[in-house]
Parts: structure tokens; sequence; C-alpha cells
């Protein structure tokens, strides 16, 4: 006998989600490329779980100082360090990645998989870490590439130099007041929520929009002296009114945060060059990129000031960005500014 499930067991986990949009898009999908995602959100977990004991890590360490071995035997790790080893150790057993780019690795690890090896994933494992002692939202941003048809042999991590319109699927970790898992593989934006009693993503946030036009705008102020004259005037214009609306100013410093809250209530968010930055601080491959990705599936925009993030091709692995990335609305007019 069918009887229905009890309401609160209807649940949509990552995976149950992966798996049915894979045989929507693809019905011939052999299952691989959700294996590789569920080593992100296995290492997540993991992350999660420590940055959730942050406070008390750093009080156990307090008594042996950093790098020593603390009560329970363990060595302290920055928690980017750690989560860097979780990423490539979670990402490193799945047979499909071929080559792994982080943030916090000079050269990228490359894997001999011959043609099993098909996927690059590229990661930024900590994001905002400079918030994690004041406890403040950090986060995983995560960008994974197909291998390209023509195999670099001399050199397999110059396969990473992709634009990000080629992504095969870009996703971002907050751990947040909740942990939140949002990801795409360009049909749309999904978001879930870990379940701490359960230990599973469940869907929460379903094919999420950004909205046409915001209330907030994300920069870092203390810079603006700095930025390009047309950076300074889009600027005047948000504080003054001149876009019809009044804005106000949310800046967290951990991308991962300040975009969520630019994808769930739209506005604008800005890393533009700096003199000390003249070619933008955040990195095209594990930050900017996957950010407009999701951005654009959103029905957002993201900029680098002159062209759409996604068009820019890389040359080197850790290249950095200027990143404008926000509502239509509110990039339309920034646009605008620019072109004056
Ligand atoms: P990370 O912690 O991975 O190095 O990234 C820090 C980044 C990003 O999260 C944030 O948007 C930006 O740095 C903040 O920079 P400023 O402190 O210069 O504003
Ligand atoms: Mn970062
Ligand atoms: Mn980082």
């Amino acid at each position: 006998m069918n009887r229905p499930l009890p309401e609160q067991q209807l649940i949509i986990t990552v995976q149950q989600h992966i798996l049915h949009k894979q045989k929507e898009h693809f019905p011939t999908a052999s299952g691989t490329f959700s294996w590789l995602l569920s080593g992100i959100t296995l290492a997540t977990k993991m992350i999660e779980s420590k940055v959730r004991r942050a406070g008390l890590l750093d009080v156990l360490g307090a008594a042996g100082g950093a790098g020593d071995t603390n009560v329970q035997g363990e060595v302290q790790q920055k928690l980017d360090v750690y989560a860097n080893r979780a990423l490539l150790h979670c990402l490193g057993v799945r047979e499909s990645v071929a080559v792994l780019a982080s943030e916090e690795n000079e050269l990228p690890t490359c894997f001999n998989r011959g043609e099993a090896g098909k996927y690059i994933v590229v990661f930024d494992p900590l994001d905002g870490s400079s918030n994690i002692d004041v406890n403040v939202s950090v986060g995983t941003i995560f960008s994974i590439l197909a291998r390209p048809e023509q195999h670099d042999v001399e050199d397999p991590s110059r396969e990473a130099l992709q634009p990000g319109y080629k992504q095969v699927a870009a996703g971002y970790v907050l751990y947040g007041s909740s942990t939140m898992f949002v990801y795409t593989t360009g049909q749309g934006v999904y978001g879930f929520t870990l379940d701490p009693a359960v230990g599973a993503y469940v869907l929460s946030h379903d094919n999420m929009r950004m909205p046409e036009q915001g209330k907030y705008y994300s920069v870092n102020e203390a810079n603006a002296e700095g930025f390009p004259p047309g950076y300074r005037n889009y600027l005047h214009q948000l504080r003054t009114g001149e876009l019809g609306r009044e804005y106000s100013s949310r800046y967290i410093g951990s991308l991962v945060s300040d975009f969520h809250r630019t994808l769930l209530k739209g506005g604008i968010f800005l890393y533009p060059p700096t003199p000390s930055h003249p070619t933008g601080k955040l990195r095209l491959l594990y930050e900017a990129s996957p950010i407009a990705f999701i951005a654009e599936q959103a029905g957002g925009v993201a900029t680098d000031g002159k062209q759409r993030v996604l068009d820019i091709v890389p040359t080197s692995i850790h290249q950095r960005t200027p990143l404008m990335v926000g509502s239509r609305h509110e990039m339309a007019a920034l646009a605008k500014c620019l072109a004056e």
C-alpha cells in the first residue's frame, strides 16, 4: 500500500536534486558529476563543523600556541589550511578529477587518470578568512570546468585557464547564521540549507532570482578616494539619491556573504581597481568567475568594469580582476557612469 509521506519528510537533498536535474537535462549522464559534487558537499560539512567550533579551537590552541599540539593531541591548524586540506582530500579521491587548483596552493595538483579524469575543480577553500577571528560569516567558493578535448600533455594545469562561460558548475557555501550551499549548473540557481540534525543540505531556495533592483550597495568605502573617477561618480549618485532610490551600505568583507545578500536582496557589490590593486583584488578563477556565473543564472549582471566577467580569458591561475556584480538596474546605471 502506498501511503503518502508526512509533510515534514518531503525534503529534497542536494544529492537528490543534482541527480534529478542531471536526468532531466542529460538523460545519459553516468552519475560521475553528482559523485564529484558530493565530494564538495562532504568537504564543506567538515569545514562547517570546524568553523562552528572556531572559538573553542582558539581557546584550546591558546594553551600551546599556534602550530603546537593541543590537549587532544591534534596539531592546531589555521582554518583556511584545514579547509584546503579537506577539499583536496575529498576531491582528490574522486576518479573524475584531473586537476585541483586552490587559492592556498601556488601550483595546482594534477592527477594522471586518463580518460576518467574529466573535470577540473578550482576553489577558494575559506573566503573572508580575516572574519573568522571575529565570528563573522565566511564561505567556500568553487568552480567546475570540463577538461578540453585537446589535452595539454606538458602541463594539464593550464587546462584550467578557461573563460568563465565554459564553467560546468559553480557554487558556494556560506557558513553564516545557518550554513547554505548555493549552486548552478547553468539551469538556474538553487540554495540548500544544512539541517544540522540530519547532516544534509536540504532545498530551501528553489530557482533563486536576483531582484531587478535593490536598496544596498556594498563596497570597501575606505578605498573610495583611490577609485577611478567613474566609480567615484557612481558612488556619489548612489549616496545622493540620483538613481531614484535612497541606498544603504552594507559591507562584510567576505565576498560570499556580501554576494549572498546581493543575490537575495538585490543591489550591487563593487571591488573596483585601486592604487594598491590596479587590476583588482579578487581572484578571477575561484572568486569572480563562479560568482558571476551564479549572478547571471539568477538574472543579475557581473562585469570587470569593461567587459562581462564570464568572457575574460585567464592567463594565470591566481589572476586578479575588478568585480562589479548585482541587479540589472544598478549594473546598468554603473555602465552608464563608467562610459561617461
Ligand atoms: P580571502 O579571505 O579568500 O583571501 O578573500 C578575501 C576577499 C573577499 O572575501 C572580500 O570580498 C575581500 O577580500 C575583502 O577585501 P578588503 O578587505 O580589501 O575589502
Ligand atoms: Mn576569497
Ligand atoms: Mn580564501
